[in-house]
């Protein structure tokens, strides 16, 4: 039997393999917007803090519903960003590379997500570098790209690279509006990614193309809505629902995305991705 879904993916494309993933979220209990940390940000315009939790709650279903083993770590009163999890550290191997913000309203943010970890069982690596943790550090197979030029300083990267013993590779990040890594690249699995090239300066565009020729290039108009700060499990991606192009092009390569509306979040300047830190042992 076949169903018009069925119809929309075409033939060749792969089989794609989803794998079970263990993650951190925090839900958005003291979620606003009262800073202006980056152009998304705007407190002069009101935010529904009981309609970011019933966004995340979907968010937290559908990963449950994949089954994934979500964790979560106790919001804080007074740290409305602390909702975007993913900024909260970078762990592989069970080594939990700690986070230091690049703002002061950020910063006590980095204490309690270390704490979570040592609770946790992690081997904690307290930072030296200024680094906002898988915003900007993304593994990809055995690679971890590395953002800089908002946030994470490129001194952060040499720390991660003498951590984990891995290859880095330093990007850098031009648009303020695209401030993370995750929020120019969505890594797909082991071996693929999309990204948005203009949020590249031109060196860095040469190593993704040279890197990835078959990546899903995002478009514009679904980068401006945060399409591309995704997570996926090797077969289910979850993006912005309203990412359209993103979703037909993930489509037709044989994933399964799964549109999520964070339209409330996004009034701090995040989506899926940044509400969602994984946590590889
Ligand atoms: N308001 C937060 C900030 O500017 C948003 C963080 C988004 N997180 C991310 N992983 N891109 O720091």
């Amino acid at each position: 039997m076949s169903t018009n879904l069925d119809a929309l993916v075409s033939p060749e494309a792969p089989v794609r393999t989803a794998l079970k993933r263990t993650i951190l979220m925090c839900k958005p209990s003291y979620f606003t917007v009262v800073y202006r940390i980056n152009p998304w940000m705007d407190p002069a315009v009101p935010t529904d803090t009981a309609l970011a939790v019933a966004q995340w709650q979907t968010l937290y279903d559908t990963y449950v519903g994949l089954g994934f083993d979500v964790h979560l770590i106790d919001p804080i009163d007074g740290l409305p960003d602390m909702v975007y999890a993913a900024n909260g550290g970078f762990v592989i191997d069970n080594i939990a590379y700690g986070a230091a913000f690049t703002y002061p309203q950020r910063q006590p943010e980095g204490p309690a997500y270390m704490d979570w970890f040592r609770e946790n069982g992690f081997d904690v690596r307290v930072p030296q570098e200024i680094n906002e943790g898988e915003g900007d550090f993304l593994l990809v197979g055995d690679v971890i790209l590395a953002g800089t030029g908002f946030r994470s300083a490129s001194n952060s990267h040499e720390e991660v690279s003498a951590i984990y013993g891995r290859p880095v590779i330093t990007l850098n990040l031009v648009n303020p509006n695209f401030y993370h890594l995750d929020t120019a690249i969505a890594v797909l699995d082991d071996t693929n990614i999309a990204y948005l090239p203009s949020a590249f300066d031109e060196p860095s565009l040469a190593i993704l193309r040279e890197r990835y020729p078959d990546a899903v290039i995002a478009t514009e108009e679904d980068a401006a809505i945060l399409g591309l700060n995704s997570y996926s499990d090797g077969y289910n991606v979850v993006i912005a629902a309203r990412a359209k192009d993103f979703e037909r092009q993930l489509r037709e390569r044989g994933y399964n995305p799964i549109g999520v509306d964070l339209s409330e979040l996004l009034l701090g300047g995040g989506g899926v991705k940044c509400c969602t830190l994984e946590l590889r042992r």
